[in-house]
């Protein structure tokens, strides 16, 4: 090795960093994810045809039990990482599923996105779902794109929701492209930064097939009013509400979380996809610094590290796999290059390290900051955990947020306890259902929480399935959980019916509580009380 090679590497590093650009889309079901996914796959040559994306879930569907529960509910429980390269970019989607059961998971799979695209029906709005990770986004500080879908049919005003997103989300919403006509008359979109009508005809669902005439110039130019004809003074009199009373579009603003782009468009007819996607691309930002240990980890400058997000027990029944999800964060991954594993100390081999697309696995020689790589995890990871070539740092874990439903574990048998302790515990590392342990009640009670019921049908099944133990899940009444911060009393709910106090897996105090209500009045009693709605709320704090 020569003295120059590290200059080299750390330059070529920057190259694959500066042209890396990874995001999760973040929507209510049936807003169109899929749909726009699939474009956005076409746009980059990834798929060759629509429903390739809705295949491969429905064959991913045949391989287990437990994913056939999902098949017949409907719903997408697995979330992959699709990539695909367009105009010198390399795009990486991170899929999230969209039923609202499962948005812990989806919560995971933010904190490994550098940017998110917030997708709403032109139609509903900002929706509960949306909302819930929205408060993700912005706990991060993450960069949030707004495209309104569905355009080709009968919709909200632009402005109305323009308003919304301001005040339930309370993030300032900057139209990049402004409608041209609506439901069946939606013509195309006016670019406000490049001063441009950009007309669509024709369009094919399931293609990329459309007509984009594009006509430049400011929205009094005669060409401009006569390309848009019967549509002119309506775009013209909100471009001008906009251009007076509107904010700015400031990149700085949209980087910290305090703007939003917002975009309109069809992601069935293809109208506005494209102009959406080169925009987002040269605006959304590249892997940026991550702290670990208080250290900014600089993506180009460091050797190889990254973190897990996910993990992905037995997703194919014949192998008995768990796939760890790893998100690289600096360096150059290198097939076959030994790392440390930091929460162990251990010293493991990137051997067997595998590029998931949909349901097909790709073995990968390199990645870069801002891929993600499945590692086939002979049992070591957590989630959360460091996987580095230096060893020395962690990046900070990723949070457990609050679950809204609660049920008490029971099993019959009580020799199937051990196997019961086995399947929870590994279960509970994919991260969408939380374990805590009642202290008070009989042998330490199990319990578990999750954002949805449907989670827990999905416990059952599998811990039947998988390790062979039938349980009995009884509903508790408990609505959320808190992390007391700093000193805790538990004392102070000892006499109470409406909150318990209980141990997450880390042995931290957790409250559950029947309701708000309960916990303003413990606040309002007990002056040094704090809660946080994650287990660790410092996680989010400075990063850049
Ligand atoms: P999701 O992943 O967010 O749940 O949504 P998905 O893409 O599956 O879309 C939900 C429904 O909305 C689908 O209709 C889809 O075709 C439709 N859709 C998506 N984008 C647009 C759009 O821009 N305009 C219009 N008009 N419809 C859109 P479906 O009838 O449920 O399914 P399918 O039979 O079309 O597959």
């Amino acid at each position: 090795m020569t003295a120059l090679e590290p200059v080299t590497e750390e330059r070529s590093v920057a190259r694959e960093v500066e042209r890396r650009r990874s995001f999760a889309i973040i929507s209510h079901p049936d807003a169109g994810k899929t749909t726009l996914t699939e474009k956005l796959l076409l746009y980059g040559g990834a798929i060759r045809q629509a429903g390739a994306i809705r295949g491969q879930r429905a064959a991913r569907h045949a391989t287990s039990d437990w994913l056939e529960l999902e098949r017949q509910r409907g719903i997408s429980v697995s979330s992959s990482v699709l990539h695909f390269d367009y105009a010198g970019y390399r795009v990486n989607i991170l899929d999230t599923p969209g039923h609202r059961d499962f948005s812990e998971d989806t919560y995971r799979t933010l904190m490994a996105a550098d940017s998110a695209v917030m997708l709403m029906d032109a139609s509903k709005g900002v929706e509960e779902q949306t909302r819930k990770l929205f408060q993700v986004c912005r706990l991060r500080r993450i960069p949030i794109f707004t495209f309104v879908n569905k355009m080709d049919r009968f919709g909200r005003d632009g402005l109305d929701l323009m308003s919304e997103i301001e005040d339930l989300l309370g993030i300032d919403a900057v139209p990049v492209s402004w409608p041209i006509g609506s439901g069946k008359d939606f013509r195309g979109v006016y670019d406000r930064l490049a001063q441009r009508a950009l007309l669509f005809s024709g369009g094919e669902h399931g293609t990329t097939r459309v007509t984009q005439r594009d006509v430049e110039g400011g929205i009094d130019t005669p060409a401009v009013a006569e390309a848009l004809g019967e549509f002119h003074g309506d775009v013209r009199e909100h471009l001008e509400l906009l251009d007076g009373a509107g904010a700015e579009l400031d990149l700085a603003a949209v980087r910290a979380g305090r703007q939003t782009p917002m975009f309109f468009g069809s992601a069935l007819t293809n109208y506005g996809v494209l102009p959406f996607l080169e925009r987002f691309l040269s605006m959304a930002p590249h892997p940026g610094v991550r702290l670990a240990d208080g250290e900014r980890i600089d993506p180009a400058a460091r050797p190889f590290s990254g973190f897990v997000f996910k993990i992905q027990a037995n997703m194919d029944r014949d192998h008995r796999d768990r796939i760890a999800f790893l998100r690289v964060c600096s360096g150059r991954f290198v097939k076959g290059d030994s790392a440390v594993h930091v929460r162990t100390g251990k010293k493991i081999r990137l051997a067997n390290s595998t590029l998931i697309m949909g349901k097909d696995r790709q073995e990968v020689e390199e990645a870069y900051p801002g891929d993600v790589v499945g590692l086939f995890d002979p049992g070591v990871f957590r989630i959360g955990d460091t996987v580095s070539q230096e060893g020395s740092f962690s990046y900070s874990g990723i949070p457990s947020f609050s679950p809204e439903c609660f049920v008490r574990v029971e099993v019959a048998a009580v020799l199937k306890r051990k196997s019961l302790e086995k399947g929870l515990e590994q279960l509970v590392q994919e991260g969408a259902v939380q374990l805590f342990r009642d202290p008070h009640s009989d042998s330490a009670a199990l319990v578990l929480g999750a954002m949805g019921p449907l989670q827990f049908d999905v416990m059952k099944h599998r811990l039947a399935d998988e390790y062979g133990v039938n349980v009995d899940l009884s509903p508790l009444p408990f609505k959320l959980a808190r992390w007391p911060q700093g000193d805790f009393d538990p004392e102070i709910f000892r006499y109470s019916e409406r909150v318990r106090v209980v141990a997450d897996r880390d042995g931290r105090p957790v409250l559950l509580a029947q309701g708000r209500w309960d916990l303003d009045r413990a606040l309002q009693r007990h002056s040094g009380l704090i809660l946080s709605e994650t287990a660790d709320p410092s996680l989010f704090e400075n990063e850049s």
